[in-house]
């Protein structure tokens, strides 16, 4: 059996698997059950707010290979939802585990039927399939020269992935494979302590508003390298054709957790909507700083080993890379799954009041 025939089959597998689950954020918010703790999978925290990684030896492959995957995948997908992101060291997953654990923590969480995984414009390569992104320093050049020509803030590049697409990002799972001896660190950056960091008179402002995003310029990126961006279905019906652009709010709802985060980021939301120019800009602005000028809300990752692995939701996190790393080869191999159409929700509550933290106010 080829591994592309293993992988449809898998796929068809888990479509059949979407019928008996309840669509999250239909449902009171998931919960952890501790069921990787009683299995055995250890960890720290790698601060309060955001980030998790588990112990040396734990293999992913192992979790997908256990009598109860579907309980210990479902667990996983839900202590990422509330940590932000979780690290994996040294990790022996192939591409179609990466591919099937990508399916397995949307599909066991309860995304919509019609969401599986991405299939980015630009970031491809010929020898992988296409809906994994591949991510190399020999592309990244062109983005940081650009980058650099505009601005020589590095905080430019944070963002959530492939937020111009109607359908975004749940959960994306990141190997890097070749990484220089220093340098190429990732940061994120929690989207629920940003929102917990405002006021409740900008918080009720903000929970109204929906923002731009866009993210055409990846048809001059094509361009430059000779090629041409992919226009057809990306992973979801209604990301689909040549305008990468959509409309989302500006706070979000995490559908697993049921916590609210805030929902920009500096490299795809252009602008908000019903306010004036000078209003979006400054309160993009403003917005945008909560990333940056808060260390205490971001956790760094160190790629110290090749194929460490890094699974963060890109609903409640954005993150960054860093080009440090002058003409040493960095690369790795990313899957994105797609959740759900973003929304807001009333009812939902922020990280801090669920967890009975103290607040910001
Ligand atoms: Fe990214």
């Amino acid at each position: 059996m080829t591994s592309q025939t293993s992988t449809a089959l898998v796929d068809s597998a888990l479509s059949a698997d979407i019928g008996k689950l309840a669509l999250r954020g239909s449902q009171a918010p998931l919960v952890p059950t501790g069921a990787l703790e009683k299995a055995g999978f250890k960890y720290i925290d790698l601060t309060p707010v955001i980030g998790r990684e588990f112990a040396d030896g734990i293999q992913l492959r192992d979790i997908l290979n256990a009598p109860n995957a579907d309980e210990l995948i479902r667990e996983l997908a839900i202590v990422i939802a509330q940590r932000g992101v979780v690290f994996f060291k040294k990790q022996d997953l192939t591409i179609p585990e990466q591919k099937e654990l990508g399916n397995k923590l949307g599909i066991l969480s309860g995304r919509p039927a019609a969401s599986g995984l991405h299939k980015h414009p630009t970031e491809r390569s010929p020898e992988l399939p296409d809906d994994i992104s591949t991510i190399t320093s020999e592309r990244n050049k062109h983005y940081a020269k650009a980058r650099y020509q505009q601005s020589r803030f590095a905080a430019r590049g944070w963002h959530s992935d492939i937020t111009f697409e109607p359908v975004p990002s749940d959960y994306a799972i990141l190997k890097v494979h070749s990484r220089p001896e220093t340098g190429g660190d990732t940061l994120w950056a929690s989207a629920y302590e940003a929102y917990d960091r405002l006021t409740p008179a900008y918080q009720k402002f903000l929970e109204g508003l929906t923002a731009v995003h866009e993210a055409n310029v990846f048809h001059q990126v094509a361009e430059a390298a000779g090629e041409k961006a992919y226009t057809a279905v990306r992973g979801h019906p209604l990301n689909d054709g040549p305008n990468f652009t959509a409309t989302h709010p500006v706070i979000r709802t995490n559908p697993v957790t049921g916590w609210k985060g805030l929902f920009v980021n500096p490299i795809f939301t252009k602008s908000i909507n019903g306010l004036s120019k000078d209003e979006s800009d400054s309160t993009l602005e403003y917005l945008n700083k909560l990333w940056t000028n808060n260390h205490d809300l971001q956790v760094r990752w160190r790629w110290n080993d090749p194929n460490d692995l890094a699974i963060w939701s890109n609903t409640s996190t954005v993150h960054t890379a860093t080009f440090d790393y002058g003409d040493n080869f960095r690369a790795g191999d990313r899957v994105v799954s797609l959740g759900e159409k973003p929304y807001f929700d009333p009812a939902s509550k922020s990280r801090r009041e669920a967890l009975g933290l103290p607040s910001f106010h």
